[in-house]
């Protein structure tokens, strides 16, 4: 699909089969979704806009390139908090947002209990940080609510997909780019990914 990359990275396959694993402990599971979030990021870093400045080296006077504007990682909590757990290794100088959502498991519709990003929105490169793109309702309900507060360039960021979750992000979204570690073959009737690896939140920080 257009704008949507599923990253053909073996370390990025061997890492989902680890948090695949029922057996998996936390720790093992978070140090693995950490991993695939590190790799996601690098990924949507690739094409960004670059500046170029002067450096100079101890031997001559050169070029360097920097990213033109900053980056603000936007976990969905708690899940997405997992996904950006080591960022700090690869970006420090990244800002963070934090939205928190919920699924209600009945209708499946997120709900939003926490809001806290910077102000200018508008100045950022916007990661959305969520491990799992199910149904697509808490990523497209985070889409709109950053572009309501003034957001203009969203990048999506999940390490595990279902059919249905890509179509409504790219129905909502047909112009962002989208990351994703790979897609599975559907929701099932609890509108959980199937075969998937379960709830990526409870996994990663305990029920
Ligand atoms: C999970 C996951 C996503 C959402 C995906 O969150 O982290 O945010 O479900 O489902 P969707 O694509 O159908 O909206 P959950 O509600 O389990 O909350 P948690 O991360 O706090 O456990
Ligand atoms: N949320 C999860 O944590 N897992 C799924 O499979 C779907 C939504």
């Amino acid at each position: 699909m257009k704008g949507c990359t599923v990253l053909q990275h073996a370390l990025v396959q061997a890492r989902l089969a680890t948090l695949r694993n029922v057996d998996a402990e936390m720790e093992t599971f978070r140090r693995a979704l950490g991993q695939i979030g590190l790799m996601l990021l690098n990924e949507a870093l690739r094409p960004l806009e670059t500046k170029i400045h002067r450096v100079r080296t101890p031997l001559a006077r050169t070029t360097g390139h920097r990213l033109r504007r900053e980056i603000l990682l936007v976990p969905i909590l708690r899940a997405g908090q997992g996904l950006v757990g080591l960022a700090d290794q690869l970006l420090p100088e990244a800002r963070l947002g934090y939205l928190g959502m919920v699924r209600n498991e009945a209708t499946l519709q997120p709900e939003c209990y926490l809001e806290k990003l910077p102000p200018r929105l508008r100045r950022y490169e916007v990661m959305i940080c969520d491990p799992m793109l199910a149904t697509g309702g808490s990523a497209v309900a985070a889409g709109q609510l950053l572009q309501q507060r003034g957001a203009e360039r969203l990048h999506f960021l999940h390490a595990l997909a279902a059919p249905e979750g890509v179509r409504a992000l790219r129905k909502a979204f047909p112009n962002e780019p989208v990351y994703l570690g790979a897609v599975d073959e559907r929701l099932n009737e609890n509108g959980y990914i199937h075969p998937g690896l379960g709830d990526a939140g409870d996994r990663c920080f305990g029920t």
